[in-house]
């Protein structure tokens, strides 16, 4: 790690309600979202690590809030695990240090904002499903983190980024975008356009049950990446989940269908290779299985009906944003090559089509599960 950053977390970490010497840091992640550094520190003779981390305050533009939301959560999800007399929540939870005058993060006179983190040990996340038995700990740890929240009222957090899974609102963003074809793109997208606007029909519904009230609004945490889950180390169990910053009021299907999307293909969101693409019914099952053995508990008939229709609303929302973000001159998703946002969107198409092709068998193991 550079030295000026090595000064710079020094100087970060004596903010923080952490009394020891620090002895060395080292990058984690430096994501599209964060900058996530771990560090050890000398307490007394032991050594102790902690994590600290940069938010992006270009996407959370309300840190206040994004944080308050994690302190809410963190502090539930602690309390229900005490309650069940789970024995190792400093492996089970996150838990936020604050800084030393009692705040949840600390903004640096340049506004940066900082928070630290206890470092969950003996634990490791890894970039994508690999085992039909990681899709099921994904489901499980995921699902399981719906169910500690299940009391939390969803109107206690703040919705950080409003709309976020609103797909009558994405799917008019497309048509705008269509509409509008600033930037000369339409003719190289006709086909995908083409198989958005034959699908206009499923944007609404969820949005109409939700409005409804027969699909709850819950607390839900909107980016279930499976490496977002720390698994043990040792006998690869799912123990926490993590990246607590897009945590808000939501659907509990929206949570499960991004899990749907990420897990159950075994190519990456741009593979090129449209014949890769596929929705795999054994990691499917798996995936399936593990969400119900923890969320299976609060589920209402509605929403556990509708779990493969999810898988299939957000692979296509998403497929919508790449397609809207090519159509718009790529301002949204950071592009690596000509045409990106385009392959990510054809990509999220193909393995709409796999579901479209499995629903009926996806459904049948649903309804019998
Ligand atoms: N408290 C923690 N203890 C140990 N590792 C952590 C902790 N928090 C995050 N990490 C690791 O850092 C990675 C990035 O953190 P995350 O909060 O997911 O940020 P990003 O938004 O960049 O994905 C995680 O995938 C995980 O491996
Ligand atoms: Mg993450």
């Amino acid at each position: 790690m550079a030295i000026y950053q090595e000064r710079q977390l020094q100087e970060v970490s004596r903010q923080f309600q952490i009394y020891g010497q620090i002895l060395h840091a080292e990058t984690c992640k430096i994501g599209h979202i964060n900058e996530t550094y771990s560090a050890t520190y000398n307490q007394g003779g032991t050594r102790v690590r902690y994590i600290h981390q940069k938010l992006n305050t270009g996407v959370f533009k309300d840190p206040a809030s994004v944080m308050d939301n994690v302190m809410r959560v963190t502090t539930h999800v602690r309390e229900k695990l005490e309650a069940r007399g789970s024995s190792d929540i400093t492996r089970r939870a996150l838990i936020v240090v604050p800084t030393r005058n009692g705040h949840p993060y600390y903004q640096s006179s340049a506004g940066e904002i900082w928070r630290t983190f206890v470092f969950l040990e003996g634990v490791q996340s890894f970039e994508s499903v690999q085992t039909p038995e990681q899709a099921f700990e994904a489901g499980r740890a995921f699902g399981d983190f719906q169910n500690l929240l299940v009391d939390l009222p969803a109107g206690s957090l703040t919705e950080t980024i409003p709309d976020f899974h609103n797909t009558r609102k994405r799917f008019a963003a497309f048509q705008q975008a269509v509409a509008a074809d600033r930037f000369d793109r339409v003719r190289q997208a006709r086909g995908e356009i083409s198989r958005a606007m034959a699908r206009e029909g499923i944007v609404d519904i969820v949005l109409k049950e939700m409005a409804a009230g027969t699909i709850p609004t819950r607390i839900t945490h909107n980016d279930t990446k499976f490496n977002n889950v720390m698994l043990d180390g040792e006998t690869g169990e799912a123990m926490c989940v993590v990246d607590l910053d897009t945590v808000m009021p939501g659907s509990a299907l929206y949570d499960f269908g991004d899990m749907v999307r990420t897990t159950t293909s075994p190519t990456l969101e741009d593979e090129t290779d449209l014949t890769k693409v596929e929705m795999r019914m054994p990691m499917f099952r798996k995936l399936t299985e593990g969400y119900c053995s923890t969320a299976g508990e609060f589920l209402t008939q509605t929403e556990r009906s509708l779990l493969p229709f999810a898988g299939k609303l957000i692979t296509f929302e998403l497929g919508l944003r790449f397609l809207t973000d090519f159509l718009s001159g790529d301002t949204y998703f950071r592009v690596h090559r000509p045409g990106h946002n385009l392959d990510r969107a054809r990509t999220q198409f193909k393995l709409v089509e796999s579901i479209e092709q499995q629903e009926s068998e996806m459904q049948k193991f649903v309804d019998q599960l």
